[in-house]
């Protein structure tokens, strides 16, 4: 689903990514860690086209998404890929509902039909409840959750979140991480997610160690079950020297 090829990021003098290779396969979750500076936003903001890397390629399903114009790389973004961040990022003047509409309004969905699909969305997440309030009136689970829905709405292929859990307590982070899941096994979708939280990356099909601008290992500490049958399973890791069970491989 997602295939990037020595990518490389500098800023000005700073080197931030030093050649990156990665595969990830459709439906698997993935987590990426490492120390703050380690370039993990970067590498995020790159596999979700809202950056562009110095050298090296990005693939998003069977498209070359470095060799598409501006204009096509919206659009290709809109349609494919969905950001969760971990400051919410809400619109404050309208309600949840109108926050999960807009991305949908904005890729062209008829109104009526943004409309059903962001009230499935939230009934899906549990706010059904709370479609008409603002986000100065939700809490912050309630708020992470409105903007995964956001994050939904055009039904993307890739979900990235950039500790997406972040500013949640842990009872909220714990329901973040478990809708995550739930999406996955009910949608299909495929989750790349930065996070500090051992926790989360523990449970996550699949670890990337991020350090200086480079993967440094990989943990894997379930096998996945994610792909559903008939879908393409190998696309494995370039590391598949590892056993699939093993620890860091620092
Ligand atoms: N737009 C930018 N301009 C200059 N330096 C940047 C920019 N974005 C990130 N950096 C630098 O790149 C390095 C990696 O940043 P980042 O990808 O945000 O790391 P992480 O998310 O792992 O903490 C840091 O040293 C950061 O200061
Ligand atoms: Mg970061």
């Amino acid at each position: 689903m997602i295939h990037l090829r020595h990518i490389t990021k500098s800023f000005g003098t700073l080197q931030v990514l030093k050649g990156i290779d990665l595969d990830i396969a459709k439906g698997e979750i993935v987590s990426i860690v490492g120390p703050s500076g380690a370039g993990k936003t970067t590498l995020l903001q790159i596999m979700g086209t809202l950056d562009t890397a110095d050298g090296g390629s990005v693939m998003i399903g069977d498209t070359d998404v470095s060799r598409l114009s501006q204009r096509s790389l919206a659009r290709f973004r809109g349609q494919h890929i969905g950001f969760v961040f971990q400051f919410h990022q809400l619109l404050p003047e309208f309600t949840a509902l109108e926050n999960v509409m807009i991305p949908a309004l904005i890729a062209g969905v008829g109104r009526s039909e943004a409309r059903q699909r962001a009230t499935e969305l939230l009934g899906f997440m549990g706010l059904a409840e709370r479609a008409t309030h603002k986000p100065s009136q939700l809490s912050g689970g309630e708020k992470q959750r409105v903007a995964v829905a956001r994050a939904l709405v055009n039904r993307p292929d890739v979900i990235l979140a950039d500790e997406p859990s972040g500013s949640l307590d842990s009872a909220n982070k714990a329901e973040l991480h478990a809708l995550f899941f739930r999406l996955r096994d009910e949608m299909g979708q495929t989750f790349v997610i930065v996070t500090h939280d051992e926790q989360l990356a523990a449970t996550t099909d699949r670890t990337i160690h991020l350090k200086d601008g480079r993967v440094i290992g990989t943990t894997e500490p379930h096998m996945t079950t994610a792909a559903p049958e008939g879908q393409d399973m190998t696309e494995e890791p370039l590391d598949t020297d590892a056993p699939a069970s093993q620890s860091l491989t620092i």
